[in-house]
């Protein structure tokens, strides 16, 4: 009796349109709580990605099965290790803030979830050593915290090669972190690498009028690994992070259609509290740029220039 009133109490304090889903994943939740603010909310996850994020079935469906099934696994072998690649705007960093605000409850605020960026936080190549020096502390120190922490790697392509070696010890299966099971960390690395070869599986499968949604990661992967092994200017250059196999899953996202971009026109006009009226809509979406040149297949900057545009035009 007892527990039927606290699950009814606590269903009232589950928020959202999932709701009714949510009540088998309250235990774990309730679970994860105490776990330095990692609120884990998988059908939310679930539900934000098939409404929000759009054009990206194949990164979608990869980073939901990974996620849950690293999540749900009380003693993972290893952290969780995410690369995505694609042309800029395709939403890499929209998805994994998508990520981050349904695992923490305090999202990216949360000070469990660290962002790196090779400009801001490595600009100077002759600081190579200290970098190293201090990103395995923070690393290292934030683990000892949390085991729970997620580390975001923004620009992979853009890092000094070499630097993201100092975190290798933390992605494979045999480090000890004092007083923590580092295994639980979950590390995300973005870039563009592979973005071109990306794009170019996509318009293959457009001329041949083939399903984009038939597009699978086998189509992707090895031409995607390959543009990183190639890249001498890319943080994965050499890496042991390749060397050892230490990437879970590659994530790819793809060059989006005017269709899609239309989709986020909408999405953002809504958020914005605008009408989202057709001919707005149809004149935004057309006032992108498409590429090739001739056919205007897939949006050149992806939905990145969205909001500058809708501020444009209303
Ligand atoms: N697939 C998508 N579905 C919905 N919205 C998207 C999508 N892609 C991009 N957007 C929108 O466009 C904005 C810019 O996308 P985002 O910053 O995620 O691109 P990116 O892939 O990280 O690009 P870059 O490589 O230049 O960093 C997002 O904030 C989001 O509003
Ligand atoms: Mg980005």
């Amino acid at each position: 009796m007892a527990g039927s009133w606290w699950l009814g109490f606590m269903l009232l304090l589950v928020p959202g349109p999932c709701r009714a889903w949510e009540l088998f994943s309250l235990p774990f939740t309730l679970y994860n709580l105490y776990e330095c603010g990692f609120t884990v909310d998988l059908d939310a996850l679930d539900c934000d990605l098939a409404r929000n994020v759009f054009g990206q079935h194949l990164a979608r469906e990869l980073l939901f099965k990974s996620v849950k099934e690293f999540i749900e696994n009380d003693n993972p072998s290893k952290p969780l290790v995410l690369s995505l690649h694609g042309w800029s705007g395709t939403g890499k960093t929209f998805v994994s803030s998508l990520l981050v605000k349904h695992l923490f409850k305090e999202g990216s605020q949360s000070r469990f979830v660290h962002f790196f960026s090779p400009v801001l936080h490595f600009p100077r190549v002759q600081n190579l050593e200290q970098y190293k020096v201090d990103l395995k502390g923070w690393i290292q120190g934030n683990l000892t915290t949390c085991s729970r922490s997620l580390f975001v790697f923004e620009e992979m392509d853009k890092m000094h090669p070499g630097l993201i070696d100092a975190i290798v010890p933390f992605l494979g299966s045999s480090w000890v972190v004092y007083g923590s099971n580092y295994r639980k960390a979950i590390f995300l690395f973005i870039s563009n690498a592979g973005g071109d070869d990306i794009n170019e599986v996509a318009l293959d499968f457009w001329k041949q009028r083939k399903d984009r949604e038939d597009i699978r990661l086998h189509h992707l992967e090895s031409t995607i690994s390959k543009a990183v092994f190639s890249n001498p200017k890319h943080g994965f250059w050499q890496s042991q992070i390749i060397n050892q196999h230490l990437i879970d899953v590659i994530l790819p996202f793809l060059p989006l259609r005017p269709s899609h971009v239309r989709q986020c026109v909408q999405a953002e006009m809504v958020q914005q509290g605008l009408e989202p009226e057709e001919e707005l809509l149809n004149n935004i979406t057309d006032s992108i740029v498409y590429f090739p040149e001739d056919e205007k297949v897939f949006s050149s900057t992806g939905c990145k220039t969205v909001v500058s545009r809708i501020n444009y035009f209303v």
